[in-house]
């Protein structure tokens, strides 16, 4: 079959090696991919924080990245660069789901949740200043445009995943005009989807409801504001253990990044002890992306059912196993 080329950033701490555990089982896989690896160490231009020129490109060129994770250097003049890779190539949505896992013992059982995060703008607009000493302001920017296409996104994802139920999560009982116009454009964009059903959830109910019966939102897409998704995905992980196990994808018109949301785990870095999954699962949604989904289903099902098994988990589910010895088993459940 046709070859494709991804553009892969392996990022900082155990980011490489979760992301040969990735590139291992996606070559066991026979996955018609060749990857083009780029670093994208943070450069200093005009004081500002930036991506490497031949990353841009890279990611321009090939138009889908799978990335590790990042060191958000914290400081003046320093700004994350995974924002920058967000904004960057203006990566609209940001789509989370969040399913139990098989052989990862929570107090949740059946969580299966897909949460769509507005990826552009919010309060990570980047527009703050100090209005008098002691005074500052952030600015929380919420568009009409921006908030419509994740809407569109949100339903269409609906659409083509099967979920019935669309909903809106937002605070426009306080945020009036910014969750307002968010909110009012998700109704909008309800009239062109008769099928769907739409219904709209105070951002501080949706958290008190979804730890008290997850189930309720297996058949829906959740869609919000950017901070908030931010937040609400962290819940969601933290339903079925972690961010280690799950996905992450920013979608945008012209580009799209697939990448574990985790951190760079600097205490275990290169000591072969660290779980590939979310990065792995990230992967898969990659390749749903790409419309690779024999590949996709293939690799989900392998990694799930290694976990389910419970004989190669490594120290963050509670087994012994090294990050190799793990992907040696997804490796032998393909
Ligand atoms: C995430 C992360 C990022 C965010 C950080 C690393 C900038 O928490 O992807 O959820 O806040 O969006
Ligand atoms: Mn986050």
């Amino acid at each position: 079959s046709e070859m494709h080329t991804v553009t892969l950033i392996p990022g900082d701490g155990i980011g490489p090696e979760i992301s040969e555990s990735v590139k291992k089982i996606f070559a066991a896989a026979d996955v018609p991919i060749q990857w083009e690896e780029v670093s994208v160490a943070p450069i200093l231009v005009k004081g500002k924080t930036t991506i490497p020129e031949d990353a841009i490109l890279s990611i321009k060129k090939n138009k889908i990245a799978l990335k590790g994770p990042l060191a958000t250097p914290i400081g003046k003049g320093h700004v994350s660069l995974n924002l920058t890779l967000r904004r960057t190539f203006d990566l609209y949505a940001n789509l989370r789901p969040c399913r139990s896992i098989e052989g990862f013992k929570t107090p949740y059982d059946n969580v299966n949740s897909v949460l769509i995060r507005e990826n552009t703008e919010g309060e990570y607009s980047g527009i703050e200043h100090e209005v008098v000493p002691g005074v500052v302001q952030s600015i929380k920017l919420i568009t009409h445009e921006a908030s419509e296409r994740v809407a569109r996104f949100a339903f269409e994802y609906a659409q083509s995943s099967g979920r019935k139920i669309v909903t809106a999560v937002h605070k426009a009982n306080i945020m009036r005009l910014s969750d307002g116009m968010f909110l009012e454009t998700c109704r909008e964009v309800a009239k062109e989807y008769p099928d769907i059903h739409f219904d709209e959830q105070l951002l501080d109910r949706a958290c008190l409801h979804i730890v008290q019966n997850p189930t309720a939102y297996s058949d829906r897409v959740m869609v919000m504001p950017n901070l908030y998704g931010d937040i609400l995905s962290d819940l969601g992980a933290g339903l079925i253990g972690g961010l280690g196990l799950t996905p992450s994808g920013n979608i945008g018109q012209h580009a799209s990044i697939f990448e574990s949301v985790h951190g760079t785990a600097p205490d275990i870095a290169g000591k072969d002890l660290a779980n590939p999954t979310a990065l792995l699962l990230s992967s898969v949604m990659m390749l749903r992306h790409m419309g690779l989904t024999g590949k996709a289903d293939q690799i989900e099902n392998a990694v799930l059912s290694t976990i389910a098994k419970g004989e190669t988990l490594t120290g963050d589910l509670g087994g012994k196993a090294t990050n190799s010895q793990f992907t040696e088993a997804v490796i032998k459940a393909l």
